[in-house]
């Protein structure tokens, strides 16, 4: 043989493994068990697993066959995150996820991957980011996903999850944002890790009262969303003093009480913008103190058994809904005048004169039976 050919075989040799041999083989049998554990027939000629052919290319080695980069991100020789087309495949994650040790990113977000969340997945130390929303993942969150030291945000909303939430969220010191939204989840507030900012429990069927253990190590909180769950009891007073709050929304749940803040521990740094208390229980009088908070601009108190009558003190929040209620007496006149420029409702509760020209009178007042019975004819 010449030393040509030789030298030629050679190049060519060292070019077949350079291009074969990028990517981990591990990180391969990973990807390619993940590919063969979701339903072929949802893998259409369009996606992005459509693309992966493990035959004739190499998911990390460059150049790129662009298509089969759909999906994946690689760096060096392994892939660091794996964010899937919303093409509504249908599957399971498989447990040798967990061989995909570099991965930062997941996202899975509206497809149709089912069953359990895999605690395989709890086993990549550098995830950071962690979306499973809109899919059909059911049962318990376990409670292992605390091995997930370096998680940031973790989006599961739109699942079918059931049972508690685990308190072990309270090792996870990076985890900012915490979504659990439209599930079935029920029990407790779980106790929330200290560098949380944004908290989403939202239309589940979560019970209890708020207590102040779970939130006392809560610091950065900025966003608190509760609403559409079965949580009761007093709205203790403490709640609005969490340092960072900026909006609050304990709609819909079945609170009974809004326990008033002393002067005293009215905090005029307070960066509060917006509250929705709307569809409760709450029974009592508007506290005066609400508009007290620099920032507040949006209250929403909407359908309880508020009483009394509605503070000058009010016309500072700029989107005022209180109707639903039976607030009585004359809304105070600053509410109307042209340069106050308040939007909301003041509508169907007992109020003697709201101005019908007025956008807060569009819906109009209970009939005189109804207050005159709820004020047992005293109003
Ligand atoms: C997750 O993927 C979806 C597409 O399915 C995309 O719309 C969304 O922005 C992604 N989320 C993040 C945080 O990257
Ligand atoms: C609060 O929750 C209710 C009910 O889920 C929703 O209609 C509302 O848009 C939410 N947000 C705010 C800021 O009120
Ligand atoms: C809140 O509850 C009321 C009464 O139970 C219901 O009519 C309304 O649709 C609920 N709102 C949401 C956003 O679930």
């Amino acid at each position: 043989m010449s030393t040509t050919i030789i030298s030629l075989l050679l190049i060519l040799a060292t070019t077949v493994i350079t291009t074969t041999a990028t990517t981990v083989s591990s990180d391969i049998t990973a990807l390619k068990s993940l590919k063969s554990s979701i339903n072929p027939t949802t893998i259409l000629s369009y996606t992005c697993l459509h693309s992966w052919d493990f035959t004739t290319s190499d998911p990390c080695s460059p150049p790129h066959t662009t298509h089969f980069l759909c999906g994946l991100t690689c760096s060096a020789n392994r892939v660091t995150q794996l964010t899937l087309d919303p093409a509504g495949y249908s599957g399971t994650i498989p447990s040798l996820i967990s061989q995909l040790t570099q991965l930062i990113t997941i996202n899975l977000s509206n497809n149709k991957f089912h069953g359990p969340i895999p605690t395989s997945l709890f086993f990549l130390p550098n995830l950071q980011t962690l979306i499973l929303t809109s899919n059909s993942f059911s049962g318990t969150i376990p409670p292992t996903i605390s091995l997930l030291k370096n998680l940031q945000t973790l989006d599961i909303s739109y699942n079918s999850l059931s049972g508690s939430i685990p308190n072990s969220f309270t090792s996870l010191t990076h985890l900012t944002l915490l979504d659990l939204s439209f599930n079935k989840l029920t029990g407790p507030i779980p106790n929330l890790p200290k560098n949380l900012i944004q908290l989403s429990l939202k239309h589940n069927s979560i019970s209890g009262y708020l207590q102040k253990r779970v939130f006392t190590e809560s610091t950065q909180l900025e966003v608190i969303e509760l609403s559409q769950n079965s949580l009761t009891g007093t709205i203790p007073s403490w709640f609005f003093l969490i340092p960072s709050l900026q909006q609050i929304n304990l709609s819909n749940n079945t609170f009974t009480n809004l326990q008033v803040l002393k002067p005293s521990q009215l905090s005029f740094t307070s960066n509060l913008i917006a509250v929705n208390l709307g569809f409760n229980k709450l029974s009592g009088e508007l506290p005066v103190n609400f508009p007290a908070y620099p920032m507040l601009a949006s209250l929403t108190m909407s359908n309880n058994k508020l009483r009394g009558r509605i503070p000058w003190e009010y016309s500072r929040i700029s989107r005022l809904f209180l109707d639903g209620n039976l607030l009585i007496g004359l809304p105070p006149k600053v509410f109307f005048y042209r340069k106050t420029l308040i939007s909301g409702s003041l509508g169907d509760n007992c109020l003697k004169i709201c101005p019908k020209w007025s956008e807060l009178c569009v819906k109009l007042q209970k009939p005189f039976s109804i207050c005159q019975k709820a004020y047992r004819g005293k109003w």
